[in-house]
């Protein structure tokens, strides 16, 4: 990790992380650097010196100038850009909000995050709809199995298609503009959970060509925990409402996201310092660094335990999902038990179930190096599941 001499353990004091614990699961909850937590506070106080003012007079610009950062970061107009406190309140508000009738199909990926297959089956059950699975090969290698499971699954009730941008369980890419355009000549709108993509990968939001878009900035951009995004496309802002309908209804998507009641919007006035840092270390640096070292941890514990990738290379980024020994078969007690033992050791990590056995997902960022990875290889590789 020579080409990145500004990175590693001597990032960690930007962080507020425990020494003496590998910290491995940045995409579980991100890390927020110290300075956009001071941002933050500096945004709370403001809040606190006169709330009246505040929330009458300066949040709503401010609220629109973090937007167009967003913009900036993100790509599109900061008009079609929204602040939501997590990626699960936005994917509930765009799911909400969809006029699902009887018989309807709301399809996701087989990789679905728990949290978004429990609203998709909350609300199919309410209106007599149905949720539809399209299968990711484990280990995803190929995209054309995918593209053919979509167009097998789509018919004339495909009402919604949910896809993540990059899989919890598995880490892997999923290529959203492929999967969209065959949507598209279906007339099936498309809903992305961008939960750990913004940050870690370059997005460009426009250019996938999806109806709506959500994307943490707590995990992979930096941001303090709270902060998510949500982009719609105009032709659906009518119809889109936060899950807390408030005095802006009907005033459109701004102006009812912006405000939905009143709470502390400290966070989200920081995301900017957050892009700030990002940018101030350098994107492409950050992506790569990240990358690189996601590829070297995932070599070190497939050699040492054996076992494989959930995803090859090219549908990986700064988290990779490895198959523990012994983890053909596996269940949450299993996960946890492992996870558990993990963190006795001194070791965060995502322990998932995927595929009916058990992963380990490791994360790299830039506070971490090489050596992190090596005792949980060496612990993993002795771990009886
Ligand atoms: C794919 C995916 N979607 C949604 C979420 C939910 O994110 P949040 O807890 O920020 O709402 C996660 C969290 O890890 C995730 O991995």
């Amino acid at each position: 990790m020579d080409n990145f001499p500004r990175f590693g353990h001597r990032r960690l004091g930007d962080f507020g992380l425990a020494n003496g614990i590998d910290h491995l699961n940045h995409g579980g909850y991100g890390a927020t650097p110290r300075l956009v937590l001071e941002a933050g506070e500096a945004a709370r106080l403001a809040m606190e010196a006169d709330p009246t003012t505040f929330f009458r007079c300066e949040l709503p610009d401010r609220l629109r100038n973090a937007a167009a950062r967003i913009a900036d970061f993100l790509g599109g107009r900061s008009e079609d850009w929204a602040f939501v406190e997590n990626a699960t309140a936005g994917l509930n508000a765009v799911i909400a909000s969809l006029n699902v009738a009887p018989g309807d199909e709301l399809l996701c990926l087989s990789q679905v995050y728990g949290a978004v297959a429990n609203t998709l089956r909350y609300h199919a059950d309410r209106r007599g709809a149905r949720v539809v699975v399209v299968p990711v090969p484990v280990p995803f290698e190929d995209i054309a199995p995918l593209l053919a499971a979509l167009e097998a699954a789509i018919g004339p009730k495909t009402r919604l298609a949910c896809f993540d941008h990059i899989t919890s369980a598995g880490a892997a890419i999923i290529p959203i503009a492929e999967l969209a355009a065959i949507c598209r000549r279906h007339d099936v709108p498309v809903l992305v959970d961008g939960a750990h993509a913004p940050g870690q990968v370059p997005v460009d939001v426009p250019k996938l060509g999806v109806d709506w878009y959500i994307g943490n900035l707590h995990k992979w951009a930096f941001a303090a925990k709270g902060t998510a995004v949500i982009w719609c496309a105009p032709e659906h802002q009518a119809e889109l409402h936060p899950i807390a309908i408030s005095h802006q209804l009907g005033q459109g998507f701004t102006a009812e996201f912006d405000y939905s009641g009143t709470r502390d919007n400290s966070n989200w006035l920081a995301a900017p310092a957050a892009l700030d840092y990002f940018d101030g270390l350098g994107r492409e640096a950050v992506y790569a660094h990240n990358k690189t070292l996601s590829e070297a941890a995932c070599d070190l514990l497939a050699a040492r335990w054996g076992t494989e990738a959930a995803a090859s290379p090219r549908f990986r980024a700064a988290m990779t999902s490895v198959r523990l020994p012994g983890g053909r078969r596996g269940d949450h007690q299993a996960a946890q038990r492992v996870a558990e033992r993990l963190r006795r050791e001194g070791i965060t990590v995502a322990v998932m179930l995927l595929d009916g056995g058990l992963w380990i997902r490791v994360s790299a960022q830039i506070y971490n190096e090489i050596g992190d990875y090596q005792r949980l290889a060496e612990i993993g590789a002795r771990l009886l599941v």
